[in-house]
């Protein structure tokens, strides 16, 4: 398939580098994955935004049907921004569905266009899966991203029990964590000046409290990646 059919070529994972990171995801997301979902009390839905050509999820599909207790069914709904995109990962994802887990066909949706996400809202969903994008989009539309996780609406998150992982590369506490996440950083502002590694303190942080989104945990990935973790603000029960 020639770069043309994308509507953003430039922003699509290099070759390789999604098989690489899909195991160490799944082995780290997948027993959170399932603890949460075993705390909803309905069939469990996931959302992933920018799933490239589904290496991740379909990692974590198979990891969850091993982890998955089968008490509940989940829903995956994986998106790209143009439709060659969405055929990719239903290409790579619709074999993988089960009885217990049922892979949406993948949503088109561009971030920017705020059309795209109204089929999106509804009841919301309990997870949305970030992989390897804040730092490949303008911050621009990362600020539109993050808009659609609070209550507002059209929202997509659970407003009570809603989480966002995000994986990736990032910058933390105003500095670089490593040599190669500098390099990183320096080839993707001469691709577009408007990316770059993005600040979990400073740029992410302050979003997801916007959307009443607080950070939960902070895990250290292999090279030098991290996934992170924000959930809904707790509803008093008392
Ligand atoms: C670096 S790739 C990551 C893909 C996959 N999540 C992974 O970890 O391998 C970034 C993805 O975000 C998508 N993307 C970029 N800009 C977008 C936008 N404005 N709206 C929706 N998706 C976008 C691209 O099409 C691309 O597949």
């Amino acid at each position: 398939m020639t770069d043309s059919a994308y509507k953003f070529p430039e922003r699509r994972s290099q070759s390789g580098s999604a098989e690489r990171n899909s195991k160490p995801i799944a082995d780290t997301l997948c027993p959170l994955l399932s603890k949460w979902f075993s705390t909803i009390q309905r069939d469990a839905r996931l959302l992933e935004i920018g799933s490239g050509e589904g290496e991740q999820l379909a990692a974590i599909v198979k990891g969850l049907q091993q982890k998955n207790d089968h008490s509940h069914k989940i829903t995956i709904q994986p998106t790209e921004a143009d439709p060659q995109g969405c055929e990719d990962v239903d290409k790579r994802c619709n074999d993988l569905n089960s009885e217990h887990i049922c892979i949406n066909a993948c949503h088109c949706l561009d971030i920017d266009r705020e059309e795209d996400w109204k089929l999106l809202a509804g009841d919301g969903f309990d997870v949305v899966m970030l992989f390897n994008i804040v730092h490949i989009i303008p911050f621009l539309t990362v600020q539109n991203l993050f808009k659609h996780f609070g209550n507002q609406s059209p929202s997509v998150l659970n407003p009570t029990q809603g989480r966002i992982i995000l994986y990736g590369a990032f910058d933390e506490e105003g500095k670089t964590r490593s040599e190669g996440n500098e390099k990183f950083d320096v080839y993707l502002k001469q691709k577009d000046n408007r990316f770059g590694l993005r600040n979990i303190q400073t740029d992410l942080e302050p979003l997801a409290k916007q959307s009443s989104l607080f950070l939960e945990e902070k895990i250290e990935m292999p090279s030098g990646n991290v996934s992170v973790d924000d959930a809904k603000e707790n509803e008093c029960e008392c």
